[in-house]
């Protein structure tokens, strides 16, 4: 069996690729693969599985310059917006990811952001560095608590639940909930409450983003809804970018509508809109939500065990539906 793998990766999943006998190719360059760099390294090669990235784009023309013998995509994200499910259905190709696995470390980055925001931490480390700090002050970056507020979460999948889970046992937030689905035990166990999309941006303290991208949830934060927050509210993004209107949040930031956001994820990744760039009320990091040694090291085994799977002939066990 042969597999191509687009990126240097940590080395747990193609150690058990290896150990299988397979011939595994890496992309040498630590760099993304243009559409056309990814064309050429597959065609005429015979790979039965690829190992992909989120920064991978695959359509139905990068699918077709395998030849028939391939089997599976394998996504090392939990997100496969990256991926033409559609084409793939077409070809007969299977498709997984990597959920589950990240969960923790997402949502440990979710607080991380929030802290950040709310406690103003890089401001006041930018300050620090450029020797400003002459003086304890009583004034000197006033921040928010957030024990005690009330934390909007959109999207209770795995990640969303995993920060209720911490905004509520560690930080006594109060949790108002929008999903597409209502979850009462959830509710129950936790004291959440159910909103639609509008009351949860119009309560909430901190607003944080946990759908995956589809057609549904592209630009469900826009400028409208963004004018229901409260000015005293802060908007976390550790999801897809494109979920937020990104010229609308600049604005929205810069105007004080709102009064701060936390991203690890943008419209146009990797560029971000150069108007944050410029503002203090906001915090940036680039999309390592899942970033830890230790998960990323299991992603890359998770990778490698449905591509097992599937090229042993039984069903990989993070099958796209
Ligand atoms: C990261 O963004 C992922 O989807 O795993």
């Amino acid at each position: 069996m042969k597999i191509f793998v687009t990126r240097i990766i940590p080395e747990s999943g193609i150690n058990m690729l290896r150990e299988k006998g397979y011939e595994v190719i890496i992309n040498p360059e630590d760099k993304v693969l243009t559409k056309e760099e990814l064309i050429a390294s597959l065609k005429d090669q015979n790979y039965d599985a690829l190992f992909c990235l989120l920064t991978d784009k695959i359509d139905g023309e990068v699918m077709d310059s395998f030849g028939p013998q391939l089997k599976i995509i394998a996504n090392m994200a939990t997100g496969f917006d990256n991926i033409n499910i559609e084409e793939a259905k077409k070809r007969g190709i299977i498709i997984t990811n990597t959920p589950e696995v990240l969960t923790n470390a997402v949502a440990e980055h979710t607080f991380a952001l929030m802290l950040a925001i709310a406690r103003r931490v890089v401001e006041a480390d930018k300050f620090s560095r450029a020797l400003k700090f002459k003086n304890w002050g009583p004034l000197l970056f006033l921040g928010n608590d957030i024990s005690g507020k009330t934390l909007g979460i959109i999207g209770l999948g795995r990640i969303g639940s995993r920060v209720a889970h911490h905004a509520v046992k560690g930080f006594e937030m109060n949790v108002v909930y929008y999903d597409i689905k209502r979850n009462e035990e959830f509710e129950k166990e936790y004291s959440a409450v159910y909103a639609t999309l509008e009351d949860l941006l119009r309560q909430s303290d901190f607003v944080s983003i946990h759908t995956p991208l589809i057609d549904s949830t592209r630009h469900l934060i826009n400028a409208e809804n963004l004018k229901l927050m409260k000015p005293s509210a802060y908007l976390i993004n550790t999801s897809r970018g494109p979920v937020i209107d990104e010229a609308a949040l600049a604005y929205a930031l810069k105007n004080k509508i709102i009064k701060g956001a936390a991203l690890d994820v943008f419209e146009f990744e990797p560029s971000i809109t150069p108007e944050l760039l410029e503002l203090d009320n906001v915090v940036l990091t680039p999309h390592i939500a899942s970033a830890t040694e230790e998960t990323r090291a299991k992603m890359s085994a998770l990778v490698s065990a449905n591509i097992i799977e599937a090229l042993e002939g039984r069903t990989p066990p993070n099958l796209v539906k």
